[in-house]
């Protein structure tokens, strides 16, 4: 696909195949915008009198396509429904970009201007343009599957975003963080989707490896199982200890800043690449779908992605726990005590908690980068889903500014996510006989001790974990989530 810009222009005279324009409804009547006035007035009132019949209410998401406009030069004319200006928000951009993506992907549509709304406030038009971008990107993404007979590609081919009047300076820098961030989210999605057969630790380490090539300025180091034990990583190394498949630590480093020296910002993703619960096995139902265990790594990998390709004005460095689950012979057994990295004891009370067990030795390994801030994201915990579903990651911090920016930049990229409270007397629950800690809390905010339980290996630094088990894929496909979220972080931290 190819992105571009243009401003100050008369969709009238566009001569893509189809121009998309946005329409807000009015008590319940369409109401015509600055591109869609122009493009009437150009066909004689046509648009008009086909709004008069009443049929399109310009509710969010309807669509309706125009033909053969006298007078307007494309042969095609999208009318998209935005809902009521009163109404519009961050998402409504999105929203009705993905809809309108849908009804022109069932035509032979290849080229497209779509018009940003005039009524959108002019600080809030750079994200706008970006929006735009990730929407048709993640609506035209096709699922990368082992089909013997292969789908065709979208027709569609470039996508002009368009404006009536004169754009601000930033907007070709919203429209290349939009194509930045639409790539890291590919990768993630690509990487998760793939089956845990395929996707292995190796994988990972291998698809980081080839990133690493790609750009002269990013460093790569693996750590491999024996280093892990000269390290003594024994928590992780009680996870990864079932598989035949053998665990990485993969660490991505990018030095963007002025200053090579600038404490950079970490990212610790958990790459399960599959989660059978090892001894403590899972039930069978959707057990297929623990291969998306290593959504908090896929979403590192692409956010590091967007952050290269943005050429962001920060250091960054991003570690990845990559481990499978599995039982046998040789696995954990429930009632092991483990040492971690950091030399506190744990009681694997439950083996199917085995996210915080690979995170906690990465945590306390980034430590030796001196971070600013350190920011995990894991399919972490089954509670998350119950507490706040599939629409909203969760954010646990031990630094108020650290949860504020996340949920902010959650907010301007319409990938959100909400803080819940940590605290001591949930940390309680984590007591073990035998040991420092156990690794299970009880039934209770399980979302909750579990991040209490990553607590005890950040104390160092600034952090913030994001639980993401209900938000990195949907249905049976991978959403690229939390990359918009954390690469917007990234822009705002880029722009301080
Ligand atoms: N990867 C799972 C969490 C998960 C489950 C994510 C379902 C998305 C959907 C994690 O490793 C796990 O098994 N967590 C347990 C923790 C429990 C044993 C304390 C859980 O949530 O049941
Ligand atoms: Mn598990
Ligand atoms: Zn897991």
């Amino acid at each position: 696909m190819k992105y571009t810009l243009n401003s100050n222009n008369n969709p009238a005279t566009d001569d893509q195949n189809c121009v998309v324009i946005p329409v807000f409804s009015d008590e319940k009547k369409a109401k015509l915008g600055e591109a869609g006035k122009l493009l009437d007035k150009a066909s004689g009132g046509k648009i008009k009198s086909i709004l008069d019949k009443g049929d399109f209410k310009a509710k969010t998401n309807d669509t309706l396509m125009m033909y053969d406009l006298k007078g307007v030069n494309a042969t095609r004319i999208l009318l998209v429904g935005c809902g009521e200006v009163s109404e519009y928000a961050t998402n409504t951009v999105n929203k009705v970009s993905q809809a309108a993506c849908k009804a022109i992907q069932k035509t032979s549509i290849k080229t497209i201007s779509c018009y940003l709304a005039d009524s959108i406030a002019k600080d809030q038009k750079e994200t706008a343009i970006t929006q735009i971008i990730i929407a048709f990107a993640d609506s035209l993404y096709q699922l990368h599957d082992y089909k013997s007979k292969k789908k065709d590609d979208p027709k569609l081919k470039e996508l002009t975003v368009s404006s009536t009047d004169k754009l601000i300076s930033n907007a070709q820098k919203a429209l290349k963080n939009g194509v930045a961030i639409s790539q890291g989210m590919q990768l993630a999605r690509d990487l998760a989707n793939h089956p845990g057969n395929v996707c292995t630790p190796t994988y990972i380490a291998e698809q980081a490896t080839k990133l690493s090539k790609k750009y002269k300025s990013v460093d790569i180091e693996i750590l491999e199982e024996a280093d892990m034990e000269k390290l003594g990583m024994g928590s992780f190394l009680s996870v990864s200890k079932g598989s035949d498949e053998p665990g990485k630590m993969v660490i991505l480093e990018y030095f963007g800043a002025k200053n090579r020296k600038e404490q950079p910002i970490a990212l610790v993703g958990k790459g399960i690449t599959f989660d059978t619960g090892g001894i403590s096995l899972k039930p069978g139902a959707s057990m297929d779908e623990m291969k998306f265990d290593m959504g908090g790594a896929a979403g590192m990998i692409g956010t590091f992605k967007a952050c290269v390709e943005m050429q962001l004005d920060i250091n960054v460095v991003v570690v990845l726990a990559a481990a499978e689950n599995m039982p046998s012979a040789r696995a954990t057994k429930p009632g092991d005590i483990v040492t971690s990295m950091q030399g506190t004891t744990i009681e694997v009370l439950n083996t199917d908690a085995e996210g915080r067990l690979v995170l906690c030795d990465a945590l306390t390994y980034v430590g030796k980068y001196n971070p600013s801030v350190v920011i995990d994201a894991a399919t972490l915990t089954g509670a998350c889903i119950i507490a706040l579903g599939h629409h909203i990651s969760a954010v646990l911090s031990n630094d108020d500014e650290l949860a504020d920016d996340l949920m902010s930049a959650g907010i301007t990229i319409n990938d959100r996510a909400w803080r819940l409270p940590m605290g001591d007397e949930y940390k309680k629950q984590l007591k073990s006989s035998f040991a420092d800690l156990g690794n299970i809390g009880g039934r209770a905010a399980g979302t909750i001790t579990a991040a209490c339980f990553l607590g005890e290996f950040t104390k160092d630094y600034k952090w913030a974990h994001l639980d993401i088990a209900g938000t990195a894929w949907a249905g049976k496909d991978a959403t690229g989530r939390p990359v918009p979220l954390l690469s917007q972080y990234l822009i705002n931290r880029a722009n301080k």
